[in-house]
Parts: C-alpha cells; structure tokens; sequence
C-alpha cells in the first residue's frame, strides 16, 4: 500500500526586538527609501540575549507538536534545518530532543544555506515514505543577526532570525508531499559564504580581525542566480506532481527580496494575489523562511483541503530546492483543551528535569569512576 507524508502539525516563533530599517540607517550608510525599493523589507525581528537558534526552535517544535497534538516520545526523527546552529557540535537538532523528551528520536542538523528548510522536508517525507519513519519534526531556525557584519550595509539589511517547525505523519490517505526537488551547483559556493570559523580557516585573531566570520555576498550574482532558479525548481516540483502552474492555489517562495519573488512569480506565469509574502515584516530568515511563511498563511486562513502549495527555495552552495504539497486540513484549528495543553506543559517539565538528572548522574558516574580506580593514566 502506498505511503504518503502528511503536514499534520506547524508552528513558528519569531523574537520580540524588532529593527526597523529606520534604526538601521543610524547604524549604516543606507536608507528606508533604498531597502524598501531594492529588497521590498521594512523591518526584521532580532533574537534577544538569551535567545539562541535551539531555543527558537524549541518554541516553534512545541507549538507544531501541540497543533498535531502528537507526544514528543512518538516522534521518531528531528532534523533541524540551519546554517546558525548553536554549536558546530552537538547538533540544534539534539538540543531540541534533549528538552523536548523525545526519547524515541534520532537528531540531525541539515545545512544547505537558505534553502536547508526544503532538503529536511524532502529528507522527511521521504524517510516516511519508504516506512522508515512515521512521525518526523522538521524545523528551520536561524539566528542570522549573530553571523551579520552589521556595519557591511550590503548584507545588514537582508536578515533576520526567527524558527518554523512542521510535524510530518504517515498516512495510507494519498496527499501531503508530492513532490519534491533538490538542486546544488557547488561552483557559485564563493558567492555567498562565510570564510572562517570552518577547518579551512579556523578561528584566529587574526580571521577576527578580519571579519572573517561573517557572512560575505555578491548580491548582484546571487540575485541573477535566484531570479532564475526559483521558476525553474517550481517548475520541476509542479511536473513531477502531474500538475500544471494553472493548479496551483498558493505559491510560497523564500523570503530574500520581493523582487526575486516578483520575478519568479512572472517566469512561472502566477498571479501575485495567489503568492504569499511576508519578507517585509521579517526580511531574509533563511531555512526559517519558508516555514513561518507557510504558518502565516494558515493564520491568514489562505488554504482550504484540496489546495496545491508550491514551496521553492534558494540558497548558499549555492542550493535549491522546491515541493508540492496538497494541503489537507481545514481552517481555521481549533485550539487544544486546556487540560490537554497542561499536560504537555507538565511533560515538557519533566523532560527539563529529566535532562538535569542525566547531566548530574554522568558528572556523579565520572567523579565515582575516578574514586573507585583513581586515574588510568
Ligand atoms: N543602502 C544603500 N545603498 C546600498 C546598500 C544599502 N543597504 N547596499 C548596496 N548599496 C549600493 C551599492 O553600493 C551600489 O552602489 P554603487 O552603484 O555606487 O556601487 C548600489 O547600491 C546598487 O547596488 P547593487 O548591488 O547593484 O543593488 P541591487 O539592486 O542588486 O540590490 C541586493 C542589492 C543585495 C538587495 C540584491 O542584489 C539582492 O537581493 N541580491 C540577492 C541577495 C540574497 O537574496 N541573498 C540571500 C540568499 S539566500
């Protein structure tokens, strides 16, 4: 029997602070006029202090699980699509499991630039629809303010951080994820990059100096290479899901620039009524893009059962990627009962707990190892 990889549970997060390009002209040569006209954004959302990529997709994976109303202990994959992860090691994806309490799950991170979001779906939906998984959590989530120069006004202006978060579940129902397409051309990976920090160029007071660490652009050829790739991949996804452009209710690109996306739209011939836009609240999210567009649109009531979503993407590699999905559940979802969100309330208590107890019992293992046989060395 067939096999199909349904969305059954979305969530985003997105930080309080918000910048305005007003704010940011005071700390770069630019200005509203110039963003607005070039990129189509008007402000961008800043993770806060003690905020990290981890703990915004933390936020976006419980409301996601409380929306599918799945335990984390069913789940049986987390991948986390991000190119800001907390650390080179252990993985965001671990992080997430580690308080979340899915015992059950395996955890990754996935890096493919701006576009990590689609591969993880498309690794996803395919672990389900080969019977490997049933229930997977997928999640893009950046935190791109810390990996910007912000006095370099050729990238300052594009990003900002957030998280989005779908739970994927296996059905014998057809629909979900069609189709799915991924696409590379690794000879374009010096056009967006970030230098150092890597095995190439390892962190070094002198790679600070140089701001090595931060990303580095050639917008003008990323743009030509986006306007291009964006219809292309959309087009793959759409023919591979025996349908045509015309039965598309709903195209979501990545947010980098209304201008790109106004390109893609044309080359694909789709009218913009029936594209989603949200890239001047929150300007170029990355791997969090696509998915916080696609939660807006459910908020905005956009998708009814039956719709065809396209969602298309682009990114560092350089990378692309793009789905069909056929949207199932009606809207508007009702909010769970409390006493059911209180439970997950208690249980997200525990696996806190829980996580505590295992970091002190391996402290106490390692402090006993040490009495009991004193130093092997
Ligand atoms: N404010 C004011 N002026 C700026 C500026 C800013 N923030 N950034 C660049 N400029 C200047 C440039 O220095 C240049 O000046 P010059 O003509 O005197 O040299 C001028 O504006 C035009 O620059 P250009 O790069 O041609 O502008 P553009 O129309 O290509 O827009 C981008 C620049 C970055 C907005 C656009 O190329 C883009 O969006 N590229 C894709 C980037 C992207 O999506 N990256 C993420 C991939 S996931």
């Amino acid at each position: 029997m067939d096999r199909y990889a349904h969305i059954v549970g979305w969530g985003k997060y997105l930080p309080r602070e918000v910048l305005t390009n007003e704010a940011l002209a005071e700390l770069v040569d630019t200005s509203h006029e110039w963003i607005v006209a070039r990129t189509g954004i008007y402000q961008r959302r800043i993770a806060g202090r003690r905020e990290s990529t981890y703990t915004m997709a933390l936020r976006a994976a419980r409301e996601a699980l409380q929306v599918a109303n799945i335990d984390p202990r069913d789940l049986d994959l987390i991948i986390v699509g991000t190119a800001t992860p907390d650390y080179l090691f252990p993985a965001t994806a671990c992080l997430v499991q580690d308080a979340l309490g899915a015992t059950r799950a395996g955890a990754f991170d996935l890096e493919a630039g701006c576009t990590s979001f689609l591969y993880a779906l498309a690794v996803a939906s395919r672990m389900i629809m080969a019977g490997a998984n049933e229930r997977v959590l997928v999640i893009g989530a950046e935190t791109l303010s810390r990996i910007v120069d912000w006095k370099d006004r050729n990238t300052c202006v594009l990003f900002g951080d957030g998280a989005g978060a779908f739970v994927l579940q296996a059905s014998d129902a057809p629909g979900g994820v069609l189709s799915a397409m991924l696409g590379a051309d690794g000879s374009g990976g010096p056009l967006l990059m970030i230098p150092a920090g890597g095995s190439r160029q390892p962190a070094s007071p002198e790679t600070v100096r140089r701001g090595l660490h931060y990303v580095r652009m050639d917008g003008r050829a990323v743009f030509r290479f986006a306007s291009r790739v964006m219809s292309e991949a959309a087009s793959e996804a759409i023919g591979a899901a025996r349908l045509t452009a015309d039965q598309i209710d709903l195209f979501i690109p990545h947010q980098a620039n209304l201008r790109i996306i106004r390109s893609a739209a044309r080359r694909l011939n789709i009218p913009m009524e029936r594209v989603f836009v949200n890239v001047q609240k929150y300007g170029n999210t990355s791997a969090a893009a696509i998915p916080i567009a696609f939660c807006e649109a459910i908020e905005e009531e956009r998708l009814k059962p039956g719709d065809h979503v396209v969602l298309v993407s682009f990114g560092a590699g350089l990378t692309w990627a793009a789905a069909v999905v056929k949207w199932q559940i009606p809207i508007p979802v009702p909010p769970p009962p409390r006493h059911l969100r209180f439970r997950r309330w208690l249980r997200y208590g525990w696996a806190i707990l829980r996580s505590r107890f295992r970091h002190l019992r391996r402290r106490f293992d390692a402090w006993w190892v040490r009495i009991t046989q004193g130093d092997v060395a």
